[in-house]
């Protein structure tokens, strides 16, 4: 073995027990009590910590082109997830109009590859479904590794939009090859309409992102998704949901039968909307915008109840600099924010005061995500034969959040002056030892891009 945990308390989303965990070429190898190696491997001592797979982040978009600006790059944002206790995001290759997906699977790999510094894989944006090769190439896509998509119902100015039928048809069509149609779900109609009324009444202000995105605009667009994921017998997938209205159609979806799935932000559990009427409250700016208490205490039950089962961070993000492109206009805001380096350490210190098991946490930060997006079980848990993608995690770790403090490169932070306790001392990536004690150690370019099996579910 090259790499030997001892004395930890490892734990998957079913099982806690002590063993050591023993690491070969990358894999686990073995788990077992006292295991011994030949002279020369690493020990870690994991004495008084948790061994735990390392958290998995479906929904982070580097380098992204976005807003009149680009959000951080691959090798930032994956440094700062390493260092937080992620092992494997999934980014998206969105296609640009007229072109074909495998296009924009190849040009989002070449930014992707020289730089990830942990594995990797893509979920298509498809922005063109009645150009016929993107319905030709769509079951190529899955059975080439990727079989997970991202349709947008609304950035119809970003030329990303689709309308319902396309919706439709690609839900029926993904349906046939085990591949799954993710949403972003808003109704453009109603958001655009009121953007533009209030844009004319010099209504500026930061809290109009909230305003003109109600509720009511997200649970409507969820209802509308499911109906198309029910008459086509598709697999949805609602990203980024933010409110109680989504909450409860899919509650009633999954109740009915229907094959939807939903995940949640971070930004939805912990921030509330009266943050865009404080100073800088435009660098809080995300699509869907966070909501009010009442939403963050549903989405709480939702995935207490498990209606939501795994959680991404939708990480997009922009330093004070790029988020001053508003120049105080609402709508010019470059949407989105940083979240992946205190996921699992926000996520931890908040289940542990709701009185989780750390196997839940272990279960919405890693290995439900690894199974609905065919990942499982080479990452997402910790088994003879599964890549040693583990974080030992210290739950005494006291830390206090702040930007100068943080792998991030970005100068702002969401949650800064947040109190935690418990935090990754070490995080390692097939094998690897790539972070420790809150700074990455680990190698640019070093992560893979991992093809996924397609018809994942929980
Ligand atoms: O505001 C956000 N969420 N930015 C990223 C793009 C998206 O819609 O997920
Ligand atoms: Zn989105
Ligand atoms: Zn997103």
């Amino acid at each position: 073995m090259d790499l030997i945990i001892k004395n930890g308390k490892v734990v998957t989303a079913s099982k806690t027990y002590r063993a050591d965990v023993g690491i070969r070429g990358g894999k686990v190898v073995a788990i077992g009590k006292n295991l011994r190696s030949k002279k020369g491997a690493q020990v870690i001592d994991a004495r008084g910590k948790y061994v735990i797979p390392g958290a998995i982040d479906p929904h982070v978009h580097c380098d992204l082109p976005f807003c009149g600006t680009v959000s951080a790059n691959f090798f930032e944002e994956t440094a700062s997830a390493a260092t937080g206790g992620i092992t494997t995001v999934i980014d998206f290759a969105i296609q640009t109009k007229g072109k074909s997906l495998k296009e924009a699977i190849r040009s989002r790999k070449k930014i992707a590859d020289p730089q990830v510094a942990i594995d990797y894989s893509l979920h298509v944006g498809i922005t063109d479904w009645k150009n016929k090769r993107t319905q030709k190439e769509l079951p190529e896509v899955i059975k080439g590794g990727i079989p997970s998509f991202k349709m947008f119902m609304i950035y119809r100015g970003q030329g990303w939009m689709s309308d319902d039928a396309d919706l439709y048809e690609a839900l029926g069509l993904a349906r046939r090859y085990g591949g799954r149609i993710g949403v972003h779900a808003e109704n453009v109609y109603v958001t655009e309409t009121l953007t533009a009324k209030y844009l004319k009444e010099k209504k500026f202000a930061t809290y109009n992102h909230a305003l003109t995105r109600p509720n009511f605009t997200e649970g409507e667009a969820i209802q509308r998704a499911i109906t198309l994921a029910e008459a086509a017998d598709g697999s949805l997938y609602i990203v980024h949901m933010s409110t109680k209205e989504g909450l409860e159609a899919v509650r009633a979806g999954k109740k009915k039968g229907i094959d939807v799935y939903a995940e949640t932000c971070p930004q939805y559990l912990f921030l509330t909307d009266d943050l865009f009427k404080k100073k800088n409250g435009h660098w809080y700016a995300t699509c869907p915008p966070i909501r009010k208490r009442a939403d963050c205490r549903a989405l709480w039950e939702g995935l207490e109840e498990g209606t939501i089962p795994n959680m991404g961070t939708d990480t997009c993000t922009f330093n004070t600099k790029q988020k001053s492109l508003y120049r105080g206009v609402f709508a010019r805001i470059p949407f989105g924010m940083p979240g992946l380096e205190t996921f699992l350490p926000m996520m931890y210190t908040a289940v542990m005061k709701r009185g989780w098991r750390v196997n839940d946490l272990v279960a919405v930060t890693s290995t439900n995500s690894a199974k609905i997006f065919g990942l499982y079980p080479k990452k997402g848990t910790i088994a003879i034969g599964s890549d040693a993608d583990i974080v030992v995690f210290d739950p005494k770790k006291r830390v206090t959040i702040s930007p100068k403090r943080l792998q991030s490169t970005c100068d702002w932070n969401p949650y800064t002056g947040q109190k935690l306790v418990g935090y990754p001392m070490v995080t390692i990536s097939r094998g690897k030892v790539i972070a420790k004690n809150g700074k990455f150690i680990g190698e640019r370019g070093r992560g893979r891009f991992v093809p996924r099996k397609a018809y994942g579910h929980i």
